[in-house]
């Protein structure tokens, strides 16, 4: 129990409750209460990291969490302070009582032991903004959430989109050529059926996103697996005459680096000379930890032969299941016919008060604000992993994505210590799970995937002790 002249609240570590999720409670409990007056300062992240015992980046997380909430706002170099409580109060038309507390989120909401891979925390979902905007559309415009979307989702998230990747990613697109999918694996299926008929060659990345094998033999498609060198995905061969290509160029899934920007211009020559198409599947391209954001290649590519994917799942929430894609010109009507086969899948309930999350700021917010949080959970799991366990492997730091790789250097197999930490409680996922053709070079793909977005530093801390021990 640590006390703390400002707040003067314990941390209770006997309690299921995590501990950013104790220093909100006690935050808001003061602010509602007014114990703590609007325009407070609160203490240094540092400082009273120190004054609780906990590290400073289960302040940050906390803090963020209620700068999200509208409970705080914070300024480069001024720390933290209280704003208006009153404004952050759900309108009582929406039907939620005042003291049901939406900010946080339900008690039983399933928490995993780390290190699931490539799910965001939901402890940091804003879900006050959230309701307030869901809220605002039912009041609004009710109908727009049950609008018949025409098949290419609503038109206010497709413009949204459109403003989101060309400020984001460099594509130049209009919402004319975006479908709203459910997710990007929607999207992904969706290419498959609308540009691929039976017996058709697909090249994939080996290791690769593993429905994607499945979706190629369901259809009746062949795959043509392409190994990766330090520059990417190697080209298809051109005798094979692959009808098309799907790519992970910005963060290759699951290796993590990005394709060269020789490699890039490699395949969207060959994409024009054999009149293929390229697949961009940009899944995580929002997580870049370090240096510019990495252009996409359907940018470069002013989709041409290239098509654009991408999710609102990492940035958001897996259960929004929303994600998108971006079609070349020539295609729209293409496409069209296909979803009027297949139809869409993508619910149409969650598109209007998307759009409105997007062009309200509110989801920027959201995200710059989880990027720092994933950024300091990312460098502490690289510290702790070159600290201690340097003797059975190592991770290549791509400042980028929702998992690290630890690649095996000892004489373990990754399956064999899945199952081990599986039985510890933990979840890991094996390197070599995801490698679609066994051959030589397979044997090489031997690691583990460690998701860390959704674990603070403590929760990772327990992971790594319990991996240390199986390794030990
Ligand atoms: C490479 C890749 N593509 C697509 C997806 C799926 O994203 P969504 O949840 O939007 O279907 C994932 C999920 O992890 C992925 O790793």
């Amino acid at each position: 129990m640590t006390q703390t002249p400002w707040l003067g609240f314990s941390i209770d570590r006997s309690s299921g409750t995590p501990v950013f999720e104790q220093i909100c409670s006690a935050i808001r409990a003061r602010a509602a209460s007014g114990a703590m007056g609007l325009g407070s300062k609160l203490p240094p992240t540092r400082v009273f990291a120190t004054e609780l015992g906990v590290s400073r980046s289960t302040v940050v997380t906390a803090y963020e969490q209620l700068v999200a909430e509208g409970y705080l706002s914070s300024q480069q170099g001024s720390g933290y302070r209280l704003c208006a409580v009153g404004e952050v109060e759900l309108p009582q038309q929406s039907g939620v009582s005042a003291d049901q507390d939406l900010a946080s989120p339900p008690q039983e909401m399933p928490t995993s032991r780390p290190f699931r891979a490539g799910t965001p925390d939901m402890w940091l979902f804003p879900y006050r903004q959230w309701a307030k905007t869901v809220a605002r559309v039912c009041r609004a415009d009710p109908q727009a959430m049950f609008h018949g979307t025409g098949g290419f989702g609503a038109w206010a998230l497709r413009q949204a989109i459109c403003d989101h990747v060309a400020e984001w990613r460099g594509i130049s697109a209009r919402p004319e050529q975006v479908i709203v999918t459910a997710g990007a694996t929607d999207a992904l299926s969706i290419c498959l059926h609308a540009l691929a008929v039976a017996g058709d060659r697909v090249a994939l990345e080996d290791p690769g996103y593993p429905p994607l094998s499945h979706f190629v033999t369901a259809q009746g498609l062949r795959a043509d697996y392409l190994r990766l060198d330090d520059s990417g995905a190697i080209l298809p061969s051109r005798s094979a005459a692959a009808r098309l290509a799907i790519l992970t160029p910005s963060h290759q899934f699951p290796l993590g680096g990005a394709m060269s920007p020789a490699r890039r211009m490699e395949f969207l020559q060959w994409a024009r000379e054999t009149d293929a198409w390229i697949i961009e599947d940009d899944y995580d391209s929002e997580f870049r930890y370090a240096g510019r954001p990495i252009p996409a290649m359907a940018g470069f590519d002013r989709l041409q032969r290239s098509l654009y994917i991408g999710s609102f799942s990492k940035i958001f929430s897996n259960a929004l299941r929303l994600g998108y894609l971006i079609l070349p010109e020539s295609l729209v009507q293409v496409f069209q016919h296909s979803i009027q086969r297949f139809g869409p899948l993508a619910s149409s309930m969650p598109q209007q008060p998307l759009a409105d999350f997007i062009a309200s700021g509110e989801f920027y917010r959201h995200l710059r604000r989880v990027r720092r949080v994933y950024a300091e959970r990312r460098r502490y799991l690289l510290s702790r992993l070159a600290q201690d366990f340097g003797a059975y492997g190592f991770c290549h730091d791509h400042q980028a994505g929702m998992q690290v790789v630890f690649h095996l250097t000892c004489n373990q197999r990754d399956r064999d210590i899945c199952a081990a930490a599986a039985a510890q409680g933990l979840t890991l996922e094996a390197l070599s799970g995801f490698v679609q053709r066994q051959t030589g070079a397979s044997i090489a793909h031997n690691g583990l995937l460690l998701g860390f977005c959704g674990y603070n530093e403590a929760e990772l801390e327990q992971g790594l002790l319990i991996l240390k021990r199986l390794f030990d």
